[in-house]
């Protein structure tokens, strides 16, 4: 086991309960100070879809010992335990996150009462961001002003595609529009914030598909946009059908093509990037959550198989939601492990999600290697040359097409 595990309770200790000084002084540090977020994890889908590797499962999947309907009475559990361990001078929340799996699975009066218990346990700003996924067909209008209502600010649906045969080979149940009629519902509702995810590359989508789905996304009343690059995780049942010849793997060229495609239009439309992933109308409309994992500041991640960080001490949840609600039924922490970051690792990672932001980060964060590969990336039209001047490393449009390699190359 870990040896920073008992820091946060985990598993108590035989010498009694854990005490209300779990967390190292070292990261405890800039607590009160540091921006602090939530994530809620929701562990369940009615259905999978064959891409994705998420750490989700269906009531067939699911197995004994993990109830949904008991789910929030769990995670709140986790809530309490983090409070604890925080305090005494708990964070200000700024930003609480609940993702997926498919937290609209849960009825809308449970994630009104997650929230009502963070409210209950932690100060919260007054400007606090609340977001949660959703799955297009799990909203009703009454469900999202039920949610509107107990506070969530922002909903962020899975709409991926506007093409038919796109959504069938990626195994969603909905159908084209229900994904866009969920967001003049949400915003019928009440919601300033609403965005649409996108996945582009699936086997068999076209130009004309994907051009599709980006006008339908433009048409619909979003302030903001995520679209992916279809990634083919190891274990899905899409890996398996690439594998076994059934469908054609992604192709790097299409997919650098869609995103040169979907960028001009966001962009014509009002929606600039701020992460290579990522478009807003304005910097009120950004993912305040996100930003706060891009950089590095605290959250803590209840739920199975949830991450956490806080001041350079990182954690993970025990994955499984019965082994979860095990350990919190039984008085324990549910992590599974931790580690200490040094100040290589923390370094390390400012780059890795620095660099796909829109104002990239300062050169002096790079390491001597990396700022001569940074001084290369430009000549290679991959970094922004007045940026570069200026001292910071800033990706260029052909930049972003190539980020992952970008990144790998300035901290190789
Ligand atoms: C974990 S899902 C949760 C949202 C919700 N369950 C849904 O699917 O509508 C968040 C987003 O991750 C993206 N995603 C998941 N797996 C992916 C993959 N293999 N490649 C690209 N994007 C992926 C999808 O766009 C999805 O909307
Ligand atoms: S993409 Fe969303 S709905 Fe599909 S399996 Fe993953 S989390 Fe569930």
């Amino acid at each position: 086991m870990n040896t920073l595990l008992p820091l946060l309770g985990a598993p108590v200790p035989a010498s009694g309960a854990p005490g209300p000084d779990l967390l190292p002084d070292a990261a405890r540090a800039g607590l009160t100070t540091t921006p602090f977020g939530l994530y809620v994890h929701v562990p369940f889908c009615a259905t999978r879809c064959g891409y994705c590797d998420f750490n989700t499962y269906t009531s067939d999947e699911l197995g004994p010992g993990a109830n949904r309907a008991e789910y929030a009475g769990t995670a709140i559990a986790e809530l309490r335990r983090a409070a604890e361990t925080l305090g005494p001078d708990l964070p200000t929340v700024s930003t609480v996150f609940v993702g997926g799996g498919t937290p609209t699975l849960l009825p809308a009066d449970d994630l009104a009462a997650v929230l009502l218990a963070v409210r209950e346990l932690f100060p919260v700003a007054d400007d606090v961001e609340v977001t949660t996924e959703a799955n297009p067909e799990s909203v009703t209008p009454s469900s999202l002003s039920r949610l509107r209502k107990a506070g969530f600010t922002r909903v962020s649906l899975g709409m991926q595609s506007a093409a038919e045969h796109v959504l069938a080979v990626l195994d969603r149940k909905h159908t084209p529009g229900r994904a866009v009629e969920a967001a003049h519902e949400a915003r019928a509702a009440g919601f300033e914030h609403v965005n649409l995810d996108l996945i582009y590359g699936a086997p068999g989508e076209t130009d004309a598909d994907w051009a599709a789905s980006v006008a339908a996304v433009l048409a619909a009343p979003v302030d903001h946009v995520s679209a992916y690059a279809l990634i083919v995780e190891e274990g899905t049942r899409l890996a398996r059908r690439i594998g076994r010849g059934e469908l054609p793997m992604p192709d790097d060229d299409v997919l650098a093509d869609r995103y040169e495609q979907a960028d001009a239009a966001f962009r014509g439309a009002g929606l600039d990037w701020y992460e290579v992933s990522n478009w807003a109308a304005g910097d009120a409309a950004r993912c305040r959550h996100n930003e706060l994992y891009w950089a590095n500041a605290n959250w803590w991640g209840v739920g199975p198989g949830a991450h956490s960080h806080v001041g350079g001490l990182r954690w993970w949840n025990v994955k499984h939601p019965a082994a979860y609600a095990e350990r919190l039924a039984h008085g324990e922490s549910p992590a599974q492990d931790a580690e200490l970051l040094d100040d290589a690792d923390r370094a390390l990672e400012a780059v890795m999600l620095g660099l796909r932001l829109r104002n990239g980060l300062p050169l002096t964060l790079l390491s001597a290697t990396g700022r001569e590969r940074a001084d290369d990336a430009v000549t290679r039209g991959l970094l922004e040359p007045a940026a570069h001047a200026a001292g910071r490393a800033v990706l260029t449009d052909r930049g972003r097409l190539l980020a992952d390699a970008v990144v790998r190359d300035l901290t190789g």
